[in-house]
């Protein structure tokens, strides 16, 4: 089989090589991919916003399966034109794809049909939306409405932080904005591969959304994970399944926007149960790449089977993956690019590329994330020490790391 993996990230670089593994296939096209991609697949000069040009790559080369990475190739309607082209690919429709294109779409859908999630309100001026923040008081969750990159969420622990937070989203023309009580419990990611009413769970991975150790500092689109996650237990994910990403599957059938592709549900463990934080429309980041490293079963036939609506068993490695992501100096209100990156050939782990450039001198940065190093062992404190041991063999001026990914969990 020819397999197509669209996107430029770690989450495609783990994508793809799952699917490299697969019996099946014979070839990985990655359009645009990285570095790391080109040693085991094919590259091609694709952007994921060239919809047509993605079609007819796919259509002259036999592509037998597209899976798409990121959310904005979602949501300029990949899957719409593929599927009108009598390409498969596994994602959902432009439609669908607002689940997590608009925070309001999924809101409204979970209150409607009682999926759990934290209360809220939608806002599309600053007036009304600065008194109800007076009248409810912080903490509270400001979150800009459309596809920010995980990074239009604050967690605002005063009124002056809540405040400024509403400055900037309304000073971007006909914004909106949903503001939502704030959680508190123990977050983590749960993925599954969705057809309409079926829905399959991938095991479990825990991000780690801050920039700085401790959770400090503002939101990213994640600084490491680490799979499975010792507190969200069987029964757990059960729960999780049953309450939130079933019922979610089926409102979508329900409203005429039916689901196909990875469902993601940010959820977490409160003292009142199980609530949503966001569905995504996608695979995770840094999720897939500690997920995915675990996977012992053929990912390319599971996706196959859920579009045939047959019940998948996925078999998993019962060690414990944990990845830390190198992000370039001022991540994530800024990127440096073109710094160098030295001795990545020492690293005795995984790695994945996510933001990196090829050139004459040598292997360079190229965005906010650069690199997630991926260790696999028996424990999470044993995959911890050697995670960090192989981190610190990489060298470059321009890039840092959390220190304390999976510590909370040890
Ligand atoms: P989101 O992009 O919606 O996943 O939000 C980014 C991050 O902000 C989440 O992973 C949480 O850590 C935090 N967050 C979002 N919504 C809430 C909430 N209602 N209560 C507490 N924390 C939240
Ligand atoms: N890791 C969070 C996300 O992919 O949205």
């Amino acid at each position: 089989m020819k397999i197509l993996v669209i996107g430029t990230g770690g989450r495609e670089h783990a994508l793809a090589l799952a699917c490299s593994k697969s019996p099946m296939v014979d070839t990985v096209y990655c359009a645009p991919g990285n570095p790391g991609m080109a040693t085991f697949g094919q590259c091609v000069n694709v952007s994921g916003s060239d919809i047509e040009g993605l079609v007819a790559f796919a259509k002259e080369n036999n592509v037998d399966l597209t899976v798409v990475g990121p959310e904005a190739t979602l949501a300029l309607g990949v899957v719409d034109a593929f599927t009108e082209a009598g390409l498969k690919i596994f994602g959902p429709t432009k439609a669908a794809t607002q689940v997590e294109s608009s925070k309001d779409f999924a809101k409204a859908i979970m209150a409607k049909y009682n999926i759990p999630t934290a209360a809220y309100k939608t806002f599309d001026n600053y007036n009304d939306a600065w008194a109800y923040v007076e009248v409810q008081g912080a903490p509270i969750v400001i979150k800009e409405d459309g596809l920010k990159a995980g990074k239009g969420v604050t967690v605002a622990y005063s009124l002056d932080q809540a405040k400024e937070a509403l400055e900037i989203a309304f000073d971007i023309p006909e914004n909106k904005v949903v503001i939502e009580e704030c959680l508190v419990g123990f977050e983590f990611s749960l993925i599954c591969l969705v057809h309409n009413e079926l829905v399959v769970p991938l095991e479990v991975a825990q991000d780690h959304k801050c920039v700085g150790d401790g959770d400090t500092g503002p939101n990213t689109g994640g600084m490491g994970s680490y799979s499975p996650v010792k507190k969200i237990t069987p029964a757990i994910i059960q729960e999780a399944t049953d309450t939130i990403l079933k019922p979610m599957a089926k409102a979508m059938v329900e409203e005429g926007v039916p689901f196909t592709g990875f469902l993601y549900g940010g959820l977490m463990l409160t003292e009142n149960g199980i609530k949503t934080i966001e569905f995504n429309a996608r695979f995770g980041d840094p999720e897939a790449e500690v997920i995915l490293a675990r996977l012992e079963s053929d990912f390319v036939q599971a996706m196959l089977d859920v579009m045939d609506d047959k019940e998948v068993n996925l078999t998993w490695s019962s060690k414990v993956s944990h990845g830390v992501v190198l992000a370039s100096t001022n991540y994530p209100a800024s990127s440096t690019k073109n710094a160098l990156i030295e001795n990545l050939d020492d690293v005795d782990c995984l790695v994945y590329h996510m933001g990196t450039k090829q050139t004459e001198n040598g292997l360079v940065t190229n965005g906010g994330r650069v690199l997630m190093i991926v260790s696999l062992e028996d424990t999470l404190e044993e995959a911890f020490a050697h995670t960090y041991k192989e981190v610190e063999k990489v060298q470059c001026k321009e890039m840092f790391y959390r220190h304390d990914i999976g510590k909370k969990d040890m």
